[in-house]
C-alpha cells in the first residue's frame, strides 16, 4: 500500500495528507473545485503529492479517504472505488448538511449511508472524532509512551486491519468500536467526540491532549445517545 487517495483536501484531508507524506506514502489530492486549486498544498507536500479529480484520486488510491461535507456524499465516485477500502471521516451537522431523516431518528449512521452509496467498497469510519489540529499534533511513532489512539468502525475485518496498519504508520494506535452500525458511539454529541483529544476551556483554542487506547475504548464503550 503506497498511495493514499483523498476525496476532499480541506482541514482533515490536508492534515491526513501531511501525516501520510511524512510517513512515506504518496498522496493524490482532490476537491470540488479542481486540481489547479490545490497547487499550494501540492507544493507544500512536495514530490510525493499530486492533485487530480475525485475520480482520479479514487482510482489512484490503494486506500482512499473520503473527507467532504456529508451532504455531498452521493457525489463520491462509485466505480473507481469498487473493491477498495475507504476511510470515512464525515460527520452529520444538520446546519451544514441539511436534515437526513434516517440520521435524525437514529435508524442508520452517516458511515452506513456512505457504505450504501458504495456497495462493493469496504468503508471504515475513522478520524471523524478528532479536531484536525489535534490530529496533526498528537501523531507519535509506534511505541512512544505518549501515543494516542483513534476509534474505528467497519464491517470488514480485513479492511479494518488495513486501516489499523495505516493509522499505525502515521502515528496512532487503534481501538475497534465494532461494525459501522456502532459508529454513532464516536459521532457528534457523544463523550468520545472531539473534546477528549484537547485540554482547555475553549475547545477551538485547546491544546492537544494525549488520549491512550484504554481511555478512548472506555469512552466508546460507555457512549449514549
Ligand atoms: N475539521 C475538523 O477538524 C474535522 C474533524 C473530524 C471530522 N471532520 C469531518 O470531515 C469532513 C471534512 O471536514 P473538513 O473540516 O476537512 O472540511 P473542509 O475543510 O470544509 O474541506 C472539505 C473538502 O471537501 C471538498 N469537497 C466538497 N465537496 C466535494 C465533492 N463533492 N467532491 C470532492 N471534494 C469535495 C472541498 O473542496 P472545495 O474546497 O474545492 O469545495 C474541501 O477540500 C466533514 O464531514 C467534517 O464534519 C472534520
Amino acid at each position: 500500500m503506497t498511495t493514499i487517495g483523498l476525496i476532499g483536501s480541506g482541514y482533515i484531508g490536508g492534515t491526513v495528507a501531511r501525516l501520510a507524506v511524512a510517513a512515506g506514502y504518496d498522496v493524490v489530492l482532490s476537491n470540488s473545485r479542481g486540481p489547479e486549486s490545490l497547487t499550494e498544498l501540492v507544493t507544500e507536500l512536495g514530490p510525493r503529492a499530486r492533485a487530480g479529480t475525485a475520480a482520479e484520486a479514487a482510482a489512484a488510491g490503494d486506500l482512499v479517504v473520503v473527507t467532504i461535507p456529508l451532504k455531498a456524499y452521493r457525489s463520491v465516485p462509485v466505480e473507481p472505488l469498487a473493491g477498495k477500502v475507504v476511510i470515512d471521516t464525515n460527520n452529520y451537522y444538520p446546519e451544514r448538511d441539511g436534515q437526513f431523516a434516517e440520521l435524525d431518528d437514529n435508524s442508520t449512521t452517516s458511515s452506513e449511508l456512505l457504505q450504501r452509496h458504495l456497495p462493493t467498497t469496504k468503508v471504515v469510519k475513522a478520524f471523524n472524532n478528532i479536531f484536525f489540529r489535534h490530529l496533526a499534533d498528537l501523531a507519535r511513532p509506534a511505541g512512544a509512551p505518549d501515543r494516542s489512539a483513534l476509534a474505528i468502525a467497519g464491517d470488514d475485518p480485513a479492511a479494518k486491519a488495513r486501516v489499523t496498519e495505516f493509522l499505525d504508520a502515521i502515528g496512532y494506535d487503534t481501538v475497534d468500536a465494532g461494525p459501522l452500525a456502532e459508529g454513532w458511539r464516536f459521532q457528534p454529541g457523544t463523550s468520545a467526540y472531539g473534546r477528549p483529544y484537547g485540554s482547555g476551556e475553549n475547545f477551538w483554542e485547546s491544546t492537544a491532549a494525549e488520549l491512550p487506547a484504554d481511555r478512548i475504548k472506555a469512552l466508546v464503550a460507555s457512549a449514549e445517545r
